[in-house]
């Protein structure tokens, strides 16, 4: 017998992040990614507390979310953390039957099942905990039809963005204390059933100033891949580090989005606003060697100052956002993959460089 098939997980079902003005966070995400808004939560639907925005691009749902008082959970952690990820929800097709099988292995319960009902159906969800405060939610919605779940009324601005072309949750990785990455690897292993992928030591990643040892753990059929990252002693504090002080804790440091044409999104995402972290020229003088062919024109990757990789199955295009807040926490990676399914090992070191320079600006390094 599979030994995961006790979680089977269709895919990410949503990503909510707890942030300090939901409206506002709603409407870059709209303007700046090319989301389209779906569903509102707040005073109107009979909440008190919070204020919740669904924004979506083709499978990628977000929940933008604030407190509505100083003393609300949510407001406290926004104010410890700043904005970033809560939940990583779960897309499954029995919740209740996930949660007792994952709580039966040792996963830390949040909430136990319960079912949300309204005229369009019904959803089930239950919450356990994972690294820091983020939480895992299991969601099932195979009686549901409606627009994102009960509590939600349909959101229908005037405003709308044409979307950037993203398609998916590719993986999430989460930044870890030092000494706590295999913990966490070993909760994916044992009480979710994941597998281990790779693993990179500090040998791969690192630079003259920093470096970290990430392990990647995925469930079976690969949809739900995270990479699980701690700092490595370095000369200088790691960006991992960094995180660690800024988010006050461990949480998720990217999400990254698959797109079919990454020039296409990263263009206009730029265009409209997003920062991208840059890539030295430097890069592009030995990057044609280390990758062989490809279908793209290498001007405009160099253009557009896309970074490339290569592994033994195919290759892949990727580039990383600046944190989309005020601290130097969360941000996205753009990837488009071309038979790949590693993660960019070979990219580590020029993106660390890019990295450096940034943290060089802010006075950390
Ligand atoms: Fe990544």
């Amino acid at each position: 017998m599979n030994e995961q098939e006790f979680l089977p997980i269709s895919g990410t079902d949503y990503v909510e992040f707890y942030v300090g003005n939901a409206k506002q966070a709603a409407h870059y995400y709209q303007s700046a990614f090319g989301f389209q808004p779906v569903a509102y939560a707040g005073l109107e639907t009979g909440l008190k507390d919070r204020t919740s925005y669904v924004v979506r691009q083709n499978k990628i749902t977000f929940v933008l979310t604030a407190g509505m008082s100083p003393d609300s959970e949510i407001t406290k952690h926004q104010a410890k953390h700043g904005d970033g990820v809560k939940v990583i929800a779960l897309w499954v097709d029995d919740a209740r039957k996930s949660f007792k099988e994952v709580v039966s292995r040792g996963a830390e319960v949040v909430e136990a099942p319960k079912e949300l009902k309204d005229e369009h159906g019904e959803v089930v969800v239950a919450s356990i905990k994972t690294y820091g405060e983020t939480i895992h939610t299991f969601v099932e919605r195979k009686n549901y039809n409606g627009v994102f779940m009960p509590g939600f009324v349909e959101w229908d601005p005037v405003f709308k963005a044409s979307d950037t072309g993203l398609l998916y949750v590719d993986h999430i990785v989460g930044n870890v204390a030092e000494g706590e990455m295999n913990k966490v690897v070993e909760f994916y292993r044992d009480v979710m059933g994941f597998e281990q992928l790779i693993s990179f030591d500090d040998k791969d990643i690192s630079t003259e100033y920093t470096a970290l040892m990430s392990k990647v753990v995925s469930n079976k059929n690969f949809r739900i891949k995270f990479p699980i990252n701690e700092p490595a002693k370095g000369l200088k504090k790691s960006q991992v580090e960094e995180f660690l002080d800024f988010y006050v804790g461990p949480g998720p440091q990217h999400i990254a989005m698959a797109t079919d044409d990454i020039l296409k999104t990263v263009s206009e995402q730029r265009s409209r606003g997003v920062d991208f972290l840059s890539t030295p020229d430097t890069y592009y003088e030995e990057v044609w060697d280390r990758v062989g062919a490809i279908e793209e024109d290498k001007k405009a990757l160099k253009e557009n100052k896309i970074l490339i990789d290569r592994d033994d199955e195919g290759y892949l295009l990727q580039l990383f956002t600046k944190p989309v807040e005020d601290r130097p926490t969360f941000f996205f990676e753009i990837i488009e993959r071309k038979g790949a399914r590693s993660f960019g090992k070979g990219n580590f070191k020029a993106l660390f460089e890019a990295i450096e320079r940034e943290q060089a600006a802010r006075g950390t390094l």
